[in-house]
């Protein structure tokens, strides 16, 4: 239950993995609590938990279940800390998170290590702090540092910030000892114990400064109801604490069940799905993943550079390879140049910065491929040079070494058939910039072992990333659904609608950009190569949309040439597409000579969504995807789905069943595709 250490009775919540405030965690600490008012040797309390977690937070698993609301729900439990007689201090030596902290929150004081991590992270959920976080951390700290921290959601360590009130004493180690300290002196002070609510704020800088955050919502903040909600309970600092915990609760609670914190909630839970190997179908066969510490990376450019720093972060030796010394020193350059500017700003410690850089070799010589656990290739993406770079793997790598190709798009099996050993090899799919984007697709090919795919996915969550395992189809899972997202809206240009209301209507529901702006970033002569070598494969029953290639016909390429589907000046892309698109999709629409007319924001986007659903259902089909949430997690991590409406297959689940059947096989018929819908009922878990 608890232990006296000098008649202050320390309370270790101990619940593994990670603390996490479920229904039985939650009574023992109030009976923890009793037992500790009812000894009379005790004048005082620490809570505590053990290196690593003080406490994550709600359970949940919980969420949704009436465990949930089962007494003594988490706010009764702060409440009752809140209320005890005997001073109650949390000593917190890792992660306090959400109610944890919460929990913190409401103790009379708190010590930390330095290095302890505290946040309030609900807002990732789609929710509020819903046990005084909104109402205690403004009066402990100051509003300022209380909002960024609920806004972001993300954890900021003990040393970060600010003392006072916050932290009593923030400790190189012995948080318990510190904290027991602090519960003697605050028992034997006869004053009463400090609170958060003993702080009042002044409600016209709490207006004035809620009134200017609400200004600065981001247009995507502005489509969460939570971001509105959690102001609003800030709001509600400016009076007694009571009533502010009344208000924030009615928040929380009108927020639990929206869809965005719905929608949220299921990507938590279907991202760490993803990232581990399904117990049946391909990858049933699990085996320890071989070990991965030297790596080689293979091509210096845009993919090999980042790919080498997403590596290098991760504390893992790299060696750059390259067959240009020009090219290898520019990669280099630009992954010394990344490191130098990370520490000048501030961002990465220059001890930090300077060990990173030091684990970076580059070569012009294949035989340095010898030391490699793992080789990555990123060189040009085409099969003949794919297969001529993995011959020369071939040969210098050492047996038993795991061989990648970043393609994005080659067929692993011709890659992996250059050499004597094609168990070895899988495809890792990096996104640019990879040292940045979470997504990384693992690629099993026909003959991939089972330890090697382990390995693929053991190295996504050694480099922090979201690894999705997918079949070797083309395209994988990503680029399969968004070339389907991508034609459908091309369809829609012939159809009635301009670029810039596709574009639109798909930003407004939370898109970073819309597909004709993404493909004039990228460049449209990447699509429009990719469209002249799938030429001779294409059905002609299908419908084809030529506009993109008049547009490259024309010089159009894209952002890169000042002009594609919109026109650029200093980099900036026009409102609305000039007379010349517009001419280009007129002729386009004339020569299909079908009616036009025009479609509606709402048309647009289920159209959009229709075809990446049907997409979905095939790759779920055909065994590509292992799972149908895994779709959902590559067009999020990947692809700038909105996070909060879950993904393709999540919103189909929402949609009504025969509608969504219905409207599935018109859009189908119409592209010429037959009737080739997907497996819907698989998709949605039927
Ligand atoms: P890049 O053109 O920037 O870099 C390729 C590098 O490979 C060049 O520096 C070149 O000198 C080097 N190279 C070519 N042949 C070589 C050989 N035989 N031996 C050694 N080095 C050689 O290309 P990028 O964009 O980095 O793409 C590389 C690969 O990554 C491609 O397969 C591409 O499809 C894939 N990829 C690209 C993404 C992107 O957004 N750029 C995203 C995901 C994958």
């Amino acid at each position: 239950m608890f232990t006296n250490r000098g008649g202050v009775a320390v309370i270790t919540l101990d619940h593994p993995p990670v603390n996490s405030l479920g229904a039985d965690l939650r009574r023992a600490i109030v009976d923890a609590l009793d037992a500790a008012q009812n000894d009379a040797d005790i004048v005082g309390v620490v809570l505590t938990g053990n290196a690593k977690v003080f406490s994550a937070g709600a359970d949940v698993t919980e969420f949704g279940t009436p465990r949930q609301l089962q007494e003594p729900i988490l706010p009764t439990v702060i409440a009752r800390i809140e209320s005890s007689s005997k001073p109650v201090v949390a000593a917190i030596g890792g992660l306090a998170l959400g109610g944890g902290f919460e929990l913190a929150l409401a103790c009379h004081g708190r010590a930390a290590l330095a290095t302890a991590r505290v946040g309030l992270p609900e807002i990732t959920l789609g929710l509020i702090p819903g046990a005084g976080g909104t109402q205690r951390l403004p009066r402990l700290t100051s509003l300022e540092q209380a909002a960024a921290m609920m806004l972001d959601g993300r954890p900021r360590t003990a040393a970060e910030l600010a003392r006072g009130t916050l932290f009593n004493a923030v400790v190189e180690h012995d948080e318990v000892g510190a904290a027991c300290r602090i519960a003697q002196e605050l028992a034997a002070s006869g004053t009463a114990l400090p609170k958060a609510g003993d702080r009042t704020l002044d409600a016209a800088s709490v207006n004035e400064f809620v009134d200017a955050q609400r200004a600065a919502l981001s247009s995507k903040q502005k489509l969460q109801p939570a971001y509105g909600a959690l102001l609003d309970a800030i709001a509600a600092t400016s009076g007694p604490l009571e009533e502010g915990l009344k208000t924030e609760r009615a928040c929380f609670l009108s927020l639990v069940s929206t869809p965005a914190a719905q929608a949220l909630r299921y990507q938590f839970k279907v991202e760490r799905e993803a990232s581990r190997l399904p117990d049946a179908g391909p990858d049933a066969a699990q085996q320890t993943p071989r070990a991965l510490t030297t790596i080689a990376v293979i091509g210096a450019g845009t993919m090999g550079s980042g790919i080498a720093i997403a590596l290098l972060d991760a504390r893992l030796d790299v060696i750059l390879l390259e067959q240009d010394p020009d090219a290898l020193a520019r990669g280099q350059a630009r992954i010394l140049d990344h490191y130098a500017s990370r520490a000048k700003s501030g961002k990465m410690s220059e001890a930090d910065a300077r060990t990173r850089s030091e684990r970076l070799t580059t070569t012009l010589d294949w035989a340095a491929l010898k030391d490699a656990d793992l080789v990555i290739e990123a060189v040009f993406e085409e099969i003949g040079v794919k297969q001529e770079v993995f011959k020369k793997i071939d040969a210098h790598a050492r047996p038993g070494a795991v061989l990648a190709t970043n393609t994005s798009y080659l067929d692993v099996d011709a890659i992996a058939a250059a050499t004597s050993r094609p168990q070895d090899v899988l495809g890792l799919h990096f996104f640019s910039p990879a040292n940045i984007m979470k997504l990384l697709e693992v690629v099993r090919g026909a003959h991939t072992a089972p330890d090697v795919m382990a390995a693929g996915m053991a190295l996504g969550k050694k480099l922090g990333k979201v690894a999705v395992p997918t079949g070797n189809a083309f395209g994988f899972i990503g680029n399969r659904v968004y070339n389907a997202y991508r034609r459908e809206c091309e369809f829609m240009l012939e159809d009635g609608a301009w670029p810039e209301d596709v574009d639109k209507a798909l930003t407004s529901m939370g898109f970073a950009m819309g597909p004709f702006a993404v493909a004039d970033l990228s460049g449209l002569d990447i699509a429009w190569r990719m469209r002249k070598a799938q030429a001779p494969n294409r059905d002609p029953r299908t419908r084809y949309v030529d506009i993109l290639d008049k547009l490259c016909e024309a010089g159009r390429l894209g952002r890169k040439a000042d002009a594609g589907y919109y026109t650029y000046t200093d980099g900036k892309p026009s409102r609305q597409t000039d007379d010349v698109v517009r001419a280009l999709i007129t002729d386009a629409r004339e020569r299909r000579g079908n009616p036009v007319r025009s479609l509606s924001a709402e048309e647009i986007r289920r159209r959009a969504l229709l075809a990446m659903v049907n997409e979905a259902a095939l790759l779920v089909a055909e065994g590509v995807a292992s799972r149908p949430s895994d779709v959902d997690v590559v067009m999020v991590q990947g692809y700038g789905f909105p996070r909060w409406e879950g993904g393709p297959v999540h919103w189909a689940k929402q949609q009504d069943r025969a509608q969504l059947l219905k409207d599935l096989e018109q859009q189908v018929s119409a592209a010429g595709f037959g009737s080739a819908v997907g497996d819907v009922g698989r998709l949605l878990g039927e």
